[in-house]
């Protein structure tokens, strides 16, 4: 059985979450794009771990995780989340031979180009996740594979910079001294070698196993149905996963997308239901809403059903999981995005162009004590009727409600 697990907002929805608490039930659990712009942070017993590259499922002992095609592998980072599990991770992570690799220079390119961008920026991670993914399409990156041959590798990277030696200097940026490169190369190539493979090989074999596809991003940053250009460069829903790990579409068996009670969102771009006033700031004390890999203050809001919708229908979810509905513990009033109204104009969906886009909102009473609920006749009548009218508009289950940070706060139906 493949099931995906998607976010259906601008990301941080707590996908990490749902992950580590499904993955007990799975062997394989697969990450197929984005990098470390991504940042998971599970609790397990009291203690807090922020994963970025390496698959959730790694706090599972008995699964195998996979950094797929798709991703791209930032090897210092992936070395580095691999040295927090020491031995325990033999045998349990492969990564893709054909995953594109972030070298230094990506990192640099993508800083400079948000510099120039100035008021045009995209808020990006800085991470080199744009460039490297843009290397890949341009069919001049290189791959997690190519490790194996140091010399080779060397030799075509060489030539690449020469022939982006101008770009460089536009950029302000210091070409790699190629001694030192080499050096890394073949430090990464000793602690990686024995794990890449070829994963979608792996999968096929595997495939009457339980495998779950980890998402990273979410369906609002993907590269064709989000908010363009304020997205991130992968294909962040269902589809792209499918893409991004070489299983085909027949084995997908089930989307559990996943949206926060409310909305946050990092970086640049259209978000019409921000609260930018006190209640935004409420939303970002009770929910703690800073970035895991950025430490950047999330912006917040309200719920928007719309999009949630939109995402529903890109991804084909079957389950919801509504994620920190405790974070709304303690406020007045609750609002829920139910369309929008654009010069005059009432829309029924997530349109096009969100600019000058003005939400249309319900309102529902406030209420208190939904922290650390675990069963469904134990939440505030308050709480049950804003999830109840949220899975009435949606039209799908909600299988899962977390209350709290901790695996066992979750409410599962
Ligand atoms: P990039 O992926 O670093 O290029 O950033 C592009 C956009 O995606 C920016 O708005 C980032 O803040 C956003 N972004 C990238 N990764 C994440 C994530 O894991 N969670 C939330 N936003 C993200």
């Amino acid at each position: 059985m493949v099931t995906q697990v998607v976010g259906l907002q601008w990301g941080d929805e707590g996908k990490g979450k749902i992950v580590d608490l499904i993955a007990r039930k799975y062997d394989i659990v697969v990450r197929s794009q984005g990098g470390h712009n991504a940042g998971h942070t599970v609790v397990v017993g009291g203690k807090k771990y922020s994963l970025h590259l390496i698959p959730s499922g790694v706090l599972n002992p008995d699964a195998v995780n996979i950094i797929a095609n798709g991703v791209v592998v930032y090897p210092p980072q992936l070395i580095s989340e691999m040295e927090k599990f020491g031995d325990t991770l033999k045998g349990k992570l492969f990564i893709s031979n054909r995953a594109h690799m972030i070298l230094d220079h990506h990192i640099a390119i993508d800083k400079a180009r948000e510099k120039l961008r100035g008021k045009r920026a995209i808020g990006t991670t800085g991470r080199g996740i744009g460039p490297a993914y843009a290397d890949k399409i341009a069919r001049v990156g290189v791959r997690m594979g190519e490790l194996k041959n140091v010399p080779k590798l060397l030799e075509k990277l060489e030539h690449y910079y020469q022939m982006n030696a101008g770009y460089f200097k536009f950029l302000g940026i210091s070409l790699p001294n190629l001694r030192e490169l080499e050096d890394k190369l073949y430090h990464w190539k000793q602690k990686l070698e024995e794990m890449i493979i070829d994963t979608s090989h792996y999968l096929w074999e595997n495939l009457d196993r339980n495998i779950l596809l980890e998402g990273a991003q979410a369906t609002l940053l993907d590269i064709d149905h989000g908010t363009y250009p304020y997205v991130t460069s992968s294909n962040t829903i269902a589809s792209g996963a499918l893409t991004g790990c070489g299983i085909p579409p027949r084995y997908l068996d089930s989307v559990i997308g996943v949206a926060k009670a409310y909305t946050t969102r990092v970086g640049n771009g259209p978000f019409p239901t921000e609260e930018v006033g006190v209640w935004g700031d409420k939303l970002r004390e009770q929910g703690h809403e800073f970035g895991t890999t950025t430490g950047r203050p999330r912006r917040c809001g309200w719920l928007d059903l719309k999009a949630v919708e939109y995402g529903i229908h890109l991804n084909g979810c079957d389950q919801l999981a509504i994620m920190k509905l405790d974070v709304l513990d303690g406020f007045p009033q609750v609002k829920v995005g139910i369309g929008y109204r654009k010069n005059g104009e009432e829309l029924n969906y997530f349109p096009f162009d969100l600019e000058g886009v003005e939400p249309i909102y319900q309102t529902f009473p406030g209420w208190e004590g939904s922290s650390g609920v675990t069963r469904w006749e134990e939440l505030p009548r308050n709480a049950q009727k804003y999830l109840e009218f949220i899975e009435d508009q949606l039209e799908v289950k909600i299988s899962y409600i977390s209350t709290g940070p901790q695996r066992e706060a979750t409410i599962i139906r």
